[in-house]
């Protein structure tokens, strides 16, 4: 099976590419290495830089390569600057993916995996998001996501085009073998910052928000390795490939850790301190997000393989050998 992974020199994208590998099926990865890392790739992996609004590059490949499902993960994904500049969010995650959708159609490959998120569910005031829940995102990043769910509902319902929409709670974690990891510039998310203020002190870990309505007062959040969400997404292609359907799952481990438990386990993992210091809130995060993600479980069969200490075992060991 030949597999378009889009953004697959990314940080999701590049674990993505390394699984199907591993699972002895071809990806051929397209990305316009705008955030994506050319060294992420092994060596021997079919790699085109380039756009995925670029009708001609992207029928090519598809010909050329005999692509038969494509996993969606190029996207911006900088809640902050999604406020900010909402028309670079847009453009990018919302336009872009409807001129990749026509181009696949246009060329009979019709299944499709995308990369949507938690972010699109808002700041409800539950225990675990489950799917049947309203999704009111509250940032342009969530509604661009939130579109692209609706827009693959229509197609779907028009055109014939079999989809699963995968709703990431906070991907986190690196490759087992310390290979690749997350390299994000800027970075902003909290495991990787935690241990790089551990290796370099110098950069101090700020606490966004001490006055939360949590149980030590600091945002809740539902880690997932990025492994985890690879199985996931070949799990989903082959249901919906078995099935001829179309669905959306949610994946999360459905434990819920705060940052100040974060910032434990790293200490944990590493045996050296953080440091941090407490600041006001980041503008946009909502208390409490964690998973209910039973439908993926008992669907897709899918079972999360890592707890929250391996999956900082393995951050911790990237960002000590970093490579890129
Ligand atoms: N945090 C800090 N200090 C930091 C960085 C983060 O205290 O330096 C806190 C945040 O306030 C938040 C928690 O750590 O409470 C996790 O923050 P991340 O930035 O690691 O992750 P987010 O939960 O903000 O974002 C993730 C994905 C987004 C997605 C979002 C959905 O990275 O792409 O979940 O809520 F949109």
């Amino acid at each position: 099976m030949n597999i378009l992974v889009t953004g697959g020199a990314g940080y999701i994208g590049a674990h993505m590419t390394r699984y199907i590998l591993r699972h002895g099926l071809r990806p051929v990865v397209l990305d316009n290495l705008v955030y994506g890392h050319r060294a992420s790739l092994p060596e021997k992996t079919k790699f085109y830089r380039g756009d995925i609004a670029d009708r001609r590059l992207v029928t090519k490949i598809i010909r050329k390569e005999k692509i038969d499902a494509v996993l969606h993960f190029s996207a911006y994904a900088y809640v902050g600057e999604s406020v900010e500049n909402p028309r670079k969010y847009y453009e990018n995650n919302f336009s872009k993916t409807q001129k990749l959708l026509d181009t696949l159609l246009d060329n009979n490959v019709a299944h499709f995996i995308f990369s949507s998120t938690c972010a699109t569910y808002g700041a409800p005031d539950v225990k675990k998001l489950h799917e049947k829940l309203p999704q009111n995102p509250i940032n342009p990043y969530g509604f661009t996501k939130l579109a692209v769910e609706k827009m693959l509902a229509d197609y779907s319902r028009a055109y014939g085009l079999q989809y699963a929409a995968l709703r990431y709670f906070n991907a986190a974690g690196a490759d087992d073998d310390g290979a690749i990891g997350e390299a994000h510039d800027p970075e902003t998310h909290l495991i990787p910052l935690a241990l790089q203020s551990i290796l370099r002190p110098a950069r101090q870990l700020k606490i966004f928000g001490t006055d939360y309505p949590t149980p030590d007062g600091t945002c809740v959040r539902d880690y997932v390795h990025v492994y985890d969400l690879a199985a996931a997404h070949l799990q989903a292609l082959d249901y919906i490939l078995k099935n001829k359907t179309s669905d959306c799952f949610n994946l999360g481990s459905e434990n819920g850790y705060s940052v100040r438990e974060i910032i434990k386990a790293c200490e944990k993992v590493s045996g050296r301190k953080v440091n941090c210091l407490e600041a006001p809130r980041r503008a946009g995060d909502p208390a409490y997000l964690v998973a209910d993600s039973s439908k993926a479980r008992k669907i897709l069969g899918w079972r999360p393989c890592y707890d929250l200490e391996k999956i900082i075992a393995t951050a911790w060991n990237w960002e000590q050998n970093r490579r890129y």
